[in-house]
């Protein structure tokens, strides 16, 4: 049988280098392309590194169509994964413009080739944060009670609190309509909160200067790169005052793009659309995973108290059911582990 071509988009990337790693450990052939606004060539090392051979790179930016199509010439691509993506919420709101040229523009350059070279199958890394941001927060589950269902995938989309969620949103609906007129196959994955590092200890989140999001910025502070966290608030109605999210462990993560890939690949028709949330179903407070973190990492975590970001999205967990019933999937790694993992490096 022919081995499968997928092309994955900012496939570099801290988070998508994993897939990468994982499809091509399952036999895939995996073409990369990107721009290397968001990622650096050592990873693209690592990769060789852990693999012992060097997939396909091409350093293209989407938004060229010219050097976009001359990869598509190249290869007959069976598949795409789609992650290139500007993803700093917090630089979205300062940038907005910068982010829908780069997230939509790119985007639509990406899918005028694939219906050109007749490429359909497509799985779309989205976000929780195209989920209606205004949604009351419920009655917080009693305390104690760890699992609270909250999104599910048939809730409304739209009114999103920040740029990127905005893109991710726009995207979606852009390829609800590619599934309905072009005979494209989608799936969106809605993830929030991936953290922690590869198992190889070769490929983690460490972003240079100053981290966007709590688990890089916990493990500096952990390794006193950083004097101490800023807990964005602590009065709200949650179990102790702190936001509370789900946080997954980017090897679950991918492991689910590969279940997903299967569910599309036994497909017999086109036209196929469906959105999955990707989540542990379990919320976890800022507090709770600095206490997770002092534990995983034997370290002190001091902080302290500082305003809302304006941005801050409230609390966001989910009902993870779909993706468990249909795929029966569920996360397997747990917190503690993805936290002693990431130690190792920092602590390397
Ligand atoms: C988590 C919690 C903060 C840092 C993420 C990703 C973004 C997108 C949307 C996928 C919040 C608190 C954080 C700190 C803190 N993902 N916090 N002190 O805001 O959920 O956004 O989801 O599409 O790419 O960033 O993640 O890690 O920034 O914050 O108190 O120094 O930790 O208030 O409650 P967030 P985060």
């Amino acid at each position: 049988m022919k081995q499968k071509t997928i092309l994955i988009t900012w496939g570099i990337g801290y988070i998508w280098s994993h897939a990468v790693i994982a499809f091509e450990q399952t036999w895939y052939k995996t073409v990369i392309i990107d721009n290397l606004d968001n990622s650096c060539l050592s990873t693209y090392r690592n990769i060789w590194e852990i693999l012992w051979y060097k997939p396909d790179f091409y350093e293209v930016d989407l938004r060229n169509k010219e050097k976009l199509e001359e990869v598509f010439k190249k290869y007959s691509f069976d598949w795409v994964l789609h992650f290139a993506w500007l993803k700093a919420v917090w630089e979205s709101c300062e940038k907005p413009l910068h982010y829908f040229d780069n997230n939509l523009v790119g985007s639509l350059r990406l899918f005028e080739l694939m219906q050109s070279y007749n490429v359909k199958n497509i799985i779309f890394s989205s976000s929780a944060t195209v989920y209606d941001s205004n949604r009351s927060i419920p009655t917080f589950p009693p305390k104690g009670e760890r699992s609270f269902n909250w999104f599910s995938e048939n809730d409304l989309t739209w009114n999103t609190s920040n740029p990127y969620g905005t893109t991710k949103f726009l995207i979606e609906n852009i390829l609800n309509d590619l599934s309905k007129f072009a005979s494209f196959n989608v799936i969106n994955l809605r993830y929030f909160n991936p953290i922690w590092a590869h198992p190889s200890w070769l490929i983690w989140e460490n972003p240079d200067g100053l981290p966007n999001n709590l688990s890089p910025f916990i493990m500096k502070v952990a390794s006193w790169e950083l004097p101490y966290l800023n807990v964005f608030w602590d009065d709200y109605e949650t179990i102790d005052g702190s936001w509370v999210r789900d946080y997954i462990d980017v090897v679950d993560l991918i492991d689910w793009h590969l279940k997903a890939y299967e569910l599309l690949e036994n497909l017999d028709f086109s036209g196929f659309i469906d959105n999955f949330n990707l989540w542990t179903g379990k919320w976890v407070s800022v507090f709770e995973m600095i206490q997770e973190s002092k534990n995983a990492t034997w370290k002190d975590i001091p902080f302290k108290i500082a305003p809302r970001r304006n941005w801050d999205l409230a609390s966001v967990y989910c009902n993870p059911s779909k993706s468990k019933n249909i795929l029966e999937w569920t996360a397997k790694t747990s917190l503690q582990d993805s936290l002693k993992n990431a130690w190792k490096f920092y602590n390397k």
